[in-house]
């Protein structure tokens, strides 16, 4: 009986091991199988990642250029930036600017910080794909204007000049300062990398003719001529359309003006440095500046440059912005255009000449009689 009873149990114990095995191998099955499913697509996508990797473009090279590297606090301006391969997987950027002094956006144009005027800033530009390849360009930011703060342009004629115009342009470069270049067309050959630089500094380029013509005792065929051979002369070497014009001697007529085809350019302030060619007179009569002046000089005098340093620190002193005569135009000035000219900048006469034009339209001819009757000019 107990044999048996043992046996029976004993059996029992059998079928139900056999089942429990059973379930377990079932289990087990899956197991393995859910296992090698999932390490079959682990190892396909781990694969595919590689493969990914393998086809992903790097960048290796990032150019950062500008045409005029040269901005306004307050103004904005367009970079040019290239990524190569041009078939770089990842060509997304990560932009810096020196010392946090301004920001650019995704169409690569650059917004210097406000406090960012008189300074010279490195805006860089670093791949996001990991390989830290980056391209950068310096940009002089200067000061923005105040138009309510005195301003006046100064300006000079006859060059460029092989060695004094430099020493004018390291003055105005020292001092974050511009003015406007007068070229005499002629004179530009061989001097290329000055007209260049004077440029990129944010200095004005304008025309002075091609070698110093009388335009008001020209025929109109002349006074193209030597307006268009100056413009190509400047236009090969930077990018300006349509240079405005001092006309040499400050002699203009009617004809002039309707054959030019450009803003001309008188001045409101003779310092006379032609004809004194004292370092001091010079100064001196920059000293007697008003707000809104156009200041004559000239820069192939060597005693007009020896008065540079202290003729910008003391017209910065006395408070004056140094701007360019197209900017003293946009704050000074709203008739400025092809064909008018303008001489009387100071900001009294421009409201006398304002309140002139609204009584009159003839405005323009007593100016211009002015005008040619000053030919106090070299
Ligand atoms: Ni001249």
């Amino acid at each position: 009986m107990r044999a048996g009873v043992r046996r029976s149990r004993r059996r029992g114990n059998k079928g139900l091991r056999i089942l429990l095995g059973a379930i377990v191998a079932v289990f087990a099955v899956i197991l393995i199988a859910v296992g090698i499913k999932f390490a079959i697509s682990g190892w396909s996508e781990n694969a595919k990642e590689k493969e990914e990797e393998k086809n992903k473009v790097l960048v290796t090279g990032i150019e950062v250029a500008c045409d005029r590297p040269v901005v306004r606090a307050g103004e904005s301006i367009q970079l040019k930036v290239t990524v190569t391969p041009d078939n770089a997987t990842d060509k997304t950027l990560v932009w810096t600017v020196s010392g946090d002094m301004g920001t650019v956006d995704e169409q690569g144009v650059f917004t210097p910080a406000v406090e960012a005027g008189k300074s010279d800033v490195e805006v860089t530009a670093t791949s996001n794909d990991g390989t830290e390849v980056f391209g950068s360009v310096s940009i002089r930011v200067l000061e923005a204007i105040d138009p309510s703060k005195p301003m006046v342009a100064i300006t000079y004629d006859d060059g460029p000049h092989k060695t004094n115009t430099p020493k004018i342009l390291d003055i105005l470069e020292e001092n974050f300062a511009v003015a406007t270049f007068f070229m005499v067309g002629q004179n530009i050959e061989g001097k290329e990398h000055i007209l260049k630089r004077s440029y990129e500094l944010g200095n004005e380029l304008g025309s002075h003719t091609w070698d110093h013509a009388n335009l008001s005792k020209s025929s109109n065929e002349k006074i193209k001529q030597q307006l268009d051979d100056t413009d190509a002369a400047i236009k090969a070497v930077v990018n300006i359309e349509n240079p405005i014009l001092r006309p040499p001697y400050g002699a203009f007529n009617n004809n002039v003006k309707e054959v030019c085809g450009k803003p001309i350019i008188m001045w409101s302030l003779d310092t006379l440095d032609w004809d004194t060619r004292s370092a001091d007179a010079t100064y001196l009569a920059c000293m007697e500046a008003k707000d809104g002046d156009i200041i004559l000089m000239h820069d192939i005098h060597e005693p007009t440059v020896v008065a540079q340093e202290d003729v910008i620190k003391g017209l910065q002193e006395k408070g004056f912005q140094l701007v360019t005569v197209t900017e003293l135009y946009t704050y000074r000035m709203g008739d400025f255009g092809p064909g008018k000219a303008s001489y009387k900048m100071t900001l009294d006469e421009y409201q006398s000449i304002l309140a002139l034009q609204s009584a009159s339209s003839t405005t323009e001819n007593i100016t211009e009689e002015d005008a040619t009757a000053d030919s106090t000019e070299e």
